[in-house]
């Protein structure tokens, strides 16, 4: 395995191992992180953001009905030697292109979904004593840098955990990890209060937590000494709330788009969106919708 070009983050957790109970019935079965956008699954969309920020090591914590991700990630030698008798080069470089030689797959089961901070505890002895990325799939993330580009950029000037935050409508703070502090410049902020799923009248602020975090290794014993949260869930914010109680954390307003693939809703956003932004499918795709009546 080659060395990533000088990040400083070189391991990354993909918690896959939730039940995906908001879009039943396509997840009753397979992983919502195998679910297409256009044309590639929601998981190597959040691999390949991964990459691009340096990250070589990709420690996925996987459930039962996970398998396909493992495989998605896997040579397939059949498929590859087909189309390399049919002389079908590029769609050889599109499968080849699924796991680059200098990146390694690794997986480690949560036997029981107890909530994103177990599956989280799960990947520590993997990532050992060193800062790690968190990448929550189900979040299609979508800037001109990619997201954890620009917070390992972050993580390299202030040597701290850095999470991804957008601002949420009033009404939808019960769904986000929330936080407040004080503002260091337009993007950052020094976060001194994290609060799991607050109703609005509670709220700290507006600041959601998108799917993106990078932690440093403090943050395993701190999830590992938290009780039950939220929903009777060992809870990542809990696992970050003691954390900054010993480190500084930062909130990073990132540039980019994001779209919730674990909501229905979000999903179609996505598609819609990307499939107009594709190259080749783009152009025919919007004279479709300008067709419809809508
Ligand atoms: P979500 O709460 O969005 O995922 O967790 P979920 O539980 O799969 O989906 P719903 O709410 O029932 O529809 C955020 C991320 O954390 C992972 C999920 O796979 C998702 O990527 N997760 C959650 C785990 O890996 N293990 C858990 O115990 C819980």
């Amino acid at each position: 395995m080659t060395p990533s070009p000088k990040s400083p983050i070189t391991k990354a957790i993909f918690p896959v191992a939730g039940l995906g109970t908001r879009f039943l019935p396509a997840t009753k079965a397979q992983p919502k992180e195998m679910l297409p956008v256009v044309d590639k699954p929601l998981i190597q969309y959040a691999v390949e953001e991964a990459y691009a920020a340096g990250v070589r090591e990709m420690i996925f914590v996987t459930g039962r009905h996970k398998r396909p991700i493992e495989d998605h990630f896997d040579m397939t030698f059949e498929l590859e030697v087909a189309l390399e008798q049919a002389g079908k080069q590029e769609l050889l470089d599109v499968v080849r292109s699924v796991k680059p030689d200098d990146m390694e797959c690794i997986y480690v089961r949560q036997a029981q979904a107890l909530g994103l901070g177990h599956a989280v505890l799960c990947g520590q002895r993997l990532v050992g004593n060193e800062p790690f990325a968190v990448l929550l799939a189900d979040d299609l993330m979508v800037g001109e840098t990619p997201i954890l580009k620009q917070m390992v950029e972050q993580f390299a000037d202030w040597r701290a955990s850095i999470l991804a935050v957008q601002e949420v409508p009033a009404e939808h703070t019960r769904r986000y990890g929330i936080v407040a502090g004080t503002q260091v410049n337009d993007q950052l902020m020094d976060v001194n209060r994290i609060v799991e799923k607050p109703a609005p009248e509670v709220a700290p602020s507006r600041l959601g937590v998108a799917g993106r975090y990078i932690l440093t290794p403090g943050v395993f014993h701190e999830i590992a000494n938290q009780p039950r949260g939220v929903g009777g869930e060992i809870q990542l914010t809990d696992g970050i709330a003691g954390l900054l109680r010993r480190e500084k954390v930062f909130a990073y307003r990132y540039d980019g788009k994001r779209y919730d693939c674990g909501s229905k809703e979000g999903f179609l956003q996505a598609n819609v969106e990307l499939a107009l932004a594709h190259p080749q499918l783009g152009p025919g795709f919007r004279e479709f919708l300008q067709g419809l009546s809508l």
